[in-house]
């Protein structure tokens, strides 16, 4: 249903004010939209500073270092604001580093994830002096390894285990289970030979290990499955007189994608607290949807409100390609007006211009009157939003502007049809033999 934010909603970054205006910081969201135009990104300093804060206090127990994972949302004024915090990043990309670098994190707060680090990449990281390489295989270790002796340098890897937990998530965000392409298995002694042999390697300084099982996990057990998993493994290595100074336990912790509202994290960090405190292993964390969803929206505007045979259509300015949630993953985000809560006059669709009936930001939404002009925001849209974004149809994303102590500062200005137009070239086709 399309959430008026209502009373469970009453803590979230946005929020109603006296007037009845969905706000941020003061600022009524109207206001950007005047200013900016749409469709536009907003985030709340405000919201993601306390989002970060409460997860570095649910981890200080047990010392945590956070990385934020920043393919969640990896604007430069976002990835500052969280250094600023004390969060080193969680990268998957040379692009990413690259950011994380522009935005003034320290290459030794940054950790290198994913399956399939180019040789560039590898060399990259190494060069700026990364803080950790998780590994994922036994060639992508030798490919560190080799990369490492070229340069005369000791890299410092950490083994990504496969633990086969289901983290009872979205098929397609899923990543603990055996079939899928993420970690090494720690079936059998596969990981625990491959770590050896991290530990005799000269040119590798062996970091520990990691484990992430998937993301918009809202159930604790899962976690404890896989936490507890990588810890027998841990102290198994250590026994065998393996040094393992550092387990990641990576991201994933859910949102609430219906009442908008921040995560607590009390009960994470208290398992983790119990599993882990007083066991010898530092800690490393890499959350990213649940230090932003929630505090970002996507402001978009009606076009027209067209009513079929056996539905109303209601067709904004925003589309897939500036929020590709909805049509990839069936996702959910609560769809309310800016200037009042609103009756609901009855069911509609809520579509972009696209053309693709998989073009969608809402389906069957109890929705209000509207008409051409009248302003929306599509809430929770600060993860896995505008960094998924693309140029499709031809359109340009939408811009990103983020709110700080009740000030619109633009982050990011759309691209015009003519920067993706400039940056092309077309061959000599003229003089084609046809
Ligand atoms: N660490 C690793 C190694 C990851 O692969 C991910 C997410 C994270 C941390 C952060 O997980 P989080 O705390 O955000 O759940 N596009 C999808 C989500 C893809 C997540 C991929 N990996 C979506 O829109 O739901």
């Amino acid at each position: 249903m399309a959430t008026p934010l209502g009373a469970a909603a009453i803590m979230c970054a946005f929020h109603r004010d006296d007037n009845k205006q969905l706000s941020v910081d003061g600022l009524p969201l109207i206001a950007i939209a005047n200013r900016y135009g749409s469709p536009v990104y907003v985030y709340s300093a405000a919201g993601i500073i306390d989002a970060f804060n409460s997860f570095q206090r649910a981890v200080a127990p047990v010392n945590g270092k956070v990385h934020f994972a920043m393919k969640a949302n990896s604007t430069l004024g976002v990835l500052a604001l969280i250094g600023k915090l004390g969060g080193g990043m969680d990268i998957v990309s040379g692009g990413e580093l690259a950011r994380a670098i522009a935005a003034g994190i320290k290459p030794d707060d940054v950790v290198f994830s994913g399956v399939g680090k180019t040789s560039d990449e590898i060399r990259q990281a190494l060069v700026c002096g990364i803080g950790q390489i998780n590994a994922e295989s036994p060639a992508e270790v030798a490919a560190i390894s080799a990369i490492a002796a070229e340069m005369n340098y000791v890299a410092p890897v950490a083994l990504r285990v496969n633990v086969d937990v289901d983290p009872g998530t979205h098929a397609k965000i899923s990543t603990g289970q055996r079939d899928t392409k993420f970690g090494i298995s720690t079936d059998g002694r596969v990981a625990s030979d491959l770590y050896q042999q991290l530990v005799n390697d000269p040119h590798i300084v062996p970091a520990g290990l990691a484990v992430h099982i998937g993301s918009q996990i809202r159930d604790l057990v899962p976690f404890e499955h896989a936490y507890s998993a990588l810890l027998a493994l841990a102290i198994d290595l250590r026994d065998a007189g393996f040094p393992v100074p550092h387990l990641d336990l990576g991201g994933g912790v859910g949102v609430d994608y219906n009442t908008a509202s921040p995560t607590d994290f009390t009960e994470y960090g208290a398992l983790v607290e119990r599993l882990f405190a007083g066991q010898g292993f530092s800690l490393g964390f890499e959350p990213g949807r649940s230090i932003v969803a929630n505090n970002g929206v996507l402001i978009t505007r009606v076009i027209y409100v067209k009513q079929g045979d056996n539905k109303r259509f209601i067709i904004v300015d925003a589309a897939m390609n500036d929020l590709l949630r909805p049509t990839l993953y069936g996702a959910h985000h609560a769809i309310c007006t800016l200037d009042e809560t609103g009756i609901s006059t009855g069911k509609a669709d809520i579509v972009g211009p696209v053309c693709e009936t998989g073009d969608y930001l809402g389906l069957d939404y109890d929705m209000p009157d509207l008409s051409a002009g009248d302003a929306l925001a599509i809430l929770s849209t600060g993860a896995y939003g505008a960094v998924m974004a693309s140029n499709y149809n031809s359109r340009s994303p939408a811009a990103e502007v983020m709110v700080i102590d009740g000030e619109a500062h633009l982050l990011r200005p759309t691209r015009t049809i003519d920067d993706y137009i400039n940056d092309e070239t077309i061959p000599h086709i003229a003089n084609m033999s046809s």
